[in-house]
């Protein structure tokens, strides 16, 4: 039996390694067994200040790296959660049965908040994880893959599937997450105690897909490392060599033990200079593919009206199900 998955990416930027690695090459792999739904969530993308006209080009940029990343439109349904309107509709559903407690202990919005101050924070920033379990409830998910930092949303989505069918009758999937065994969390290449973020101010702390050959080299050349010398992995007493080489196995399909035994008796130079020449080999052809799409949007166009019209109807059935069990409308 196959499940259904479901995930999404913010368009809120170009997509670094971490999350090629903690999302989208997770994503390509799954789809081999299961029927997924990947998602651009430009409704969770408008819960910071944004400008329009860079929402819709990034939307777009996205979709190409979904593509490009190996995501197969026949095999999985790729669309833009704003054109499935079931969306914030189920969201604002939802929003009646979560509670302000359980939103103000997500860690995700404490740090958003705590940037522009949390009494200027919008509802829409607080309420984000609402929609993201209407994103997943919708169209009865099972398995969710996502980064470590998207657990505590993920386990908000199972609290209001188990309540609303505590207080209304049997409706929705409880789902799982599912996360990797390394590279849940690849972290800044300049501060190994931060996860690698698409809008960390620091331009050297994360690899973008779509960065050149020259650029990629300069950042991972100039990445911190340890006081301590040794390719070694040690998450806790090696941090960042250990995120280099949680990103060098992603890229190689090299083990630990593997890596460890091939720089047994080399510096960090020599492996940051392997490092960089395996994630240009792996990263060039995804970022030619990117822009592939980009010249030519008639195919991504396709695949996204495609999406969107399978969605759609999937969706509508489904809150057919819930507007009727909650009593709503005649
Ligand atoms: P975001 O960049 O927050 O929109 O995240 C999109 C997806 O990538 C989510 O599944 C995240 O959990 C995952 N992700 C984001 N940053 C990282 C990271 N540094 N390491 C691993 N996965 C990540
Ligand atoms: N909140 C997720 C993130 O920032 C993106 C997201 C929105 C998502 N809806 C989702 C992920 C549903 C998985 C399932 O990364």
């Amino acid at each position: 039996m196959k499940d259904i998955v479901f995930s999404g990416v913010q368009p809120t930027h170009s997509l670094h390694i971490g999350n090629y690695i903690g999302a989208l090459k997770q994503w390509a792999h799954i789809q081999q067994q299961h029927h997924c739904y990947f998602c651009i969530v430009d409704e969770h993308a408008i819960t910071v200040p944004h400008d329009p006209t860079t929402l819709r080009q990034r939307i777009q940029l996205v979709a190409a790296i979904y593509l490009a990343a190996g995501i197969d439109p026949k095999k999985s349904i790729l669309f833009v959660q704003s054109e499935v309107p079931q969306h914030t509709e189920l969201g604002w559903l939802l929003m009646t049965i979560a509670k302000m407690g359980e939103l103000e202990r997500m860690t995700q919005y404490k740090d958003k908040s705590r940037k522009g101050g949390a009494s200027g924070a919008s509802l829409g920033l607080f309420g984000y994880p609402v929609l993201m379990a209407a994103d997943i409830l919708l169209y009865d998910t099972s398995i969710v893959p996502v980064g470590e930092d998207q657990l505590q949303h993920v386990e908000l989505a199972r609290v209001l599937a188990r309540r609303f069918n505590e207080r209304y009758g049997d409706t929705f999937v409880i789902p799982q997450p599912l996360i990797q065994q390394f590279g849940a969390r690849i972290m800044s290449l300049q501060d190994p105690s931060v996860k690698m973020s698409k809008s960390d101010e620091h331009e050297m702390a994360a690899v973008f897909l779509t960065d050149e050959d020259d650029v990629i080299r300069k950042k991972i050349m100039r990445a911190v490392t340890d006081s301590e010398a040794g390719i070694v992995y040690d998450a806790e007493k090696k941090p960042a060599v250990s995120n280099l080489m949680t990103i060098y196995h992603h890229m190689t399909g090299q083990t630990m033990k593997e890596i460890e035994a091939a720089f047994d008796d080399k510096g960090y130079g020599d492996f940051k200079k392997a490092l960089a020449e395996a994630v240009i080999t792996h990263v060039g052809p995804i970022r030619a593919k990117i822009q592939g799409y980009l010249d030519d949007p008639t195919e991504l166009n396709k695949t996204l009206d495609a999406g969107r019209d399978k969605a759609l109807a999937v969706a509508e059935a489904k809150m057919k199900i819930v507007r009727n069990k909650m009593g709503l409308g005649r």
